[in-house]
């Protein structure tokens, strides 16, 4: 026994990976063309299972800004927020945040991973609980390992299995931190979250939704579910990323809670590692600007995604439940899978590959996320691309 026996169960998924056709498991992006092209194994390939929900990666101010700040702030900070990691723009950045979610205050930290890892760890504790939906991210998930506190699955999208796991809590309901996503990252489906807010009231439990793939996407002024199912006041903390609708990288937690001040300090995920850099606060700032300044970015994305799903269904596969940036492709198995996806990568069209365990309800699913950076001449070009798979 070494070490290392515990990766053997990994290698032989790869190498049946390998024998399925799959040549690489690991896509190198040799030359980034645009928002949504790549040259892939030698060849121009649309990008079609990126997070660039607003096609924001090559927005001309957004690179301008951010140039600007790699020239008069250097290329990182070399700290941590909670030491010498705080430059006038990170508190910048945060109260633009605060302006746009409309709330008391906000924390940035260095991605989205760590601000669900330091929110949720750090609300919580041994001796607390925390209810998470099913589907919710690995980042969730490892928040609430690192908290220590008990932790209680319901029913994915279920209403009815929250209220009834809290009701067996008795007393210790009314201290639980529910968490949610607002649109699910493989599916693209969106909690019901004006039920789980009426839920977690009756309870005075407390509320954490990730938005971080409906930022820029739902509701009118783009700041999520919350917004567009007009909960925002019941939800107790927002959390986010940069790193899909901003095309950079980050993330934030919003809040009215006073004591976002203070967590701030006890918050591990955001003392131990070092802050973003200038520039990618730079672009951030200007990207959540171009977002709120640009609504047609918003209607662009959805008219995208409306096309593809209407395609993908016309031509007869098992789609998501929904019309959404996010269209997942079901797949009997993950041998279909895997061919289907080489076949598309030859045909200069990337999607994800996405294989269980990762995937909600164990089988294999082919994702596509769509961008307003996207002609509809691609989009098209996706759709013919499906055309020719089997399945
Ligand atoms: C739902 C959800 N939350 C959080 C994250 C983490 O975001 P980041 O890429 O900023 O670490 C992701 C990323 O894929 C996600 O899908």
């Amino acid at each position: 026994m070494t070490l290392f026996n515990k990766f053997e169960t990994l290698a032989a998924t790869r190498q049946a990976l390998a024998e399925c056709g799959l040549k690489s498991v690991n896509v190198v992006m040799e030359k980034v063309i645009s928002p949504t092209e790549a040259v892939i194994n030698g060849r121009p390939t649309i990008l079609a299972g990126t997070n660039n929900y607003l096609g924001l990666t090559f927005n001309a101010d957004c690179v301008e800004a951010a140039c600007r700040a790699l020239k008069t702030e250097g290329t990182g900070t070399t700290g941590s927020r909670a030491a010498n990691g705080t430059y006038n723009a990170h508190v910048a950045l945060e109260n633009d945040l605060a302006d746009y979610f409309n709330c008391r205050s906000v924390i940035v930290f260095s991605t989205g991973y760590v601000a669900n890892l330091g929110m949720i760890s750090t609300l919580a504790g041994s001796g607390d609980v925390i209810m998470i939906d099913a589907d919710c991210h690995a980042s969730i998930y490892d928040g609430c390992q690192l908290s220590g506190a008990d932790i209680i699955r319901f029913r994915h999208n279920n209403a009815a299995d929250l209220d009834k796991r809290l009701r067996r809590l008795g007393e210790r309901a009314s201290n639980a931190l529910v968490v949610v996503e607002g649109m699910y990252s493989m599916l693209g489906d969106r909690a019901p979250l004006a039920e789980i807010a009426e839920v977690k009231k009756r309870y005075g439990a407390y509320l954490l939704v990730d938005e971080a793939h409906s930022l820029g996407v739902l509701g009118a002024t783009g700041r999520g579910l919350a917004e567009e199912e007009g909960v925002e006041k019941d939800v107790d903390f927002i959390v986010g990323t940069f790193s899909k609708s901003l095309g950079a990288i980050g993330g934030y937690c919003a809040s009215n809670h006073p004591e976002l001040d203070i967590i701030r300090f006890a918050n591990r995920p955001y003392v131990f590692t070092a802050s973003p850099s200038p520039s990618i606060i730079a672009s951030t700032r200007t990207a959540l600007a171009t977002l709120r300044r640009h609504p047609e970015l918003k209607t662009k994305l959805w008219e995208n995604a409306h096309r593809l799903y209407q395609r993908l269904g016309s031509l007869g596969f098992n789609l998501s439940p929904e019309p959404s940036p996010i269209i997942a492709i079901r797949l009997a198995n993950k041998e279909d899978a895997v061919r289907n996806w080489c076949t598309l990568l030859e045909q200069g069209v990337y999607v994800n590959l996405v294989l269980p365990p990762a995937t909600p309800d164990g089988g294999a699913l082919l994702r596509c996320s769509m961008s307003a950076g996207h002609t509809t001449e691609q989009v098209d070009t996706i759709a013919s691309a499906f055309a020719g798979l089997k399945h």
